[in-house]
């Protein structure tokens, strides 16, 4: 068990990556606070998580707020006594227009749902992960590195966070305490896959296609990276953007429609996930119309 005795806080848990991500912490041998706004199905997760024999706490709250971040770091070191792991995975993709179409609200709530959370998160967290030795991990996106044309705010939001998790790695190296980030590219949740989704149904039916692995991620697949970066195994790894991309950043094409059908099949996985796809369900989405 890579991570066992370890005391993580996962934000964005209820669904998608976030579920994932606390599904095989727990089986790595994490005890588990899972934090996702009121509405999401953090409970339900937690209850998965005791079910198979591990520990976890629900957290609702909107991470953007101090009070609630705050509170958030506060329970994981009442219930458990310390903190060795902030998993900052909580985001928003909520919005379809080319930039000068863009509603300014849009732009407001991607910015302090991606980037005002995990700066308040880290801001709280981080006395009691020099006094662990523990690690962050960030959830960026190959759309950091890429941009994001139609979304380019979400891009931006992404690109914020990869400067951040450097900086935030060098300053606290002398600390002890690691960053690093995973950047995503597609992943089988809300966001790529469904009619909520505010990627058109048309366009979400050739994501594979410009992957040169030729589908999208499990969201599994994505968890797999952060237990390895928050392990002691990667102790040598701090300031690291990890592409978990498919080959989409270097890809020039549609080089994906190459990919034979039989070699698209993406791994069975072993966790048990329930909300891969209900990230976005009560959220407003807009898609300026074309
Ligand atoms: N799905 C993809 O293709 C993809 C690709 C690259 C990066 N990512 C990143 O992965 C992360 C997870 O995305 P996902 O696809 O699993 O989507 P998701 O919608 O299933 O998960 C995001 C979760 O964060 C929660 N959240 C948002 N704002 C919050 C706040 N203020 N306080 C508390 N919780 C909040 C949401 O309610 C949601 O449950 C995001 O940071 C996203 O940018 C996703």
């Amino acid at each position: 068990m890579q991570l066992r005795d370890k005391v993580a806080i996962v934000t964005g848990a209820g669904t998608g990556i976030g579920e994932a991500i606390a599904q095989k912490f727990a089986r790595e041998g994490a005890a588990l606070v899972l934090a996702g706004l009121p509405g999401d199905p953090v409970a339900d997760v937690a209850e998965a998580v005791v079910a198979g024999g591990g520990g976890a706490m629900p957290y609702l709250g909107d991470l953007a707020e101090e009070q609630q971040a705050q509170a958030c770091v506060d329970l994981a070191i009442d219930q458990f006594g310390k903190l060795d792991l902030l998993v900052s995975n909580a985001g928003i993709f909520i919005a379809n227009a080319e930039t000068d179409l863009y509603r300014i609200e849009d732009f407001d709530r991607t910015l302090r749902n991606n980037i005002r959370t995990a700066f308040l998160m880290t801001k709280f967290a981080l006395p009691h992960l020099r006094a662990s030795r523990g690690n962050i991990i960030y959830t960026g996106s190959e759309a950091g590195f890429n941009g994001s044309p139609g979304f380019t705010p979400y891009g931006g939001s992404k690109g914020f966070l990869h400067a951040f998790a450097k900086g935030v790695a060098l300053e606290q190296a002398p600390h002890g305490v690691r960053a690093n980030c995973v950047c995503p590219g597609p992943v089988d949740t809300a966001w790529t896959r469904g009619p909520d989704s505010p990627i058109p149904m048309a366009a979400q039916a050739t994501i594979g296609n410009m992957v040169p692995l030729g589908r999208r991620a499990t969201p599994e697949e994505i968890a797999n990276i952060f237990a390895f970066l928050a392990s002691d195994e990667a102790s040598y790894v701090t300031g690291a953007l990890w592409l978990v991309d498919g080959g989409v950043t270097p890809a020039k094409s549609d080089i994906g429609t190459q990919m034979p059908a039989a070699l698209r099949q993406p791994p069975k996985g072993v966790l048990a996930l329930r909300h891969s796809h209900d990230g976005l369900r009560g959220k407003e989405v807009y898609r300026a119309p074309r």
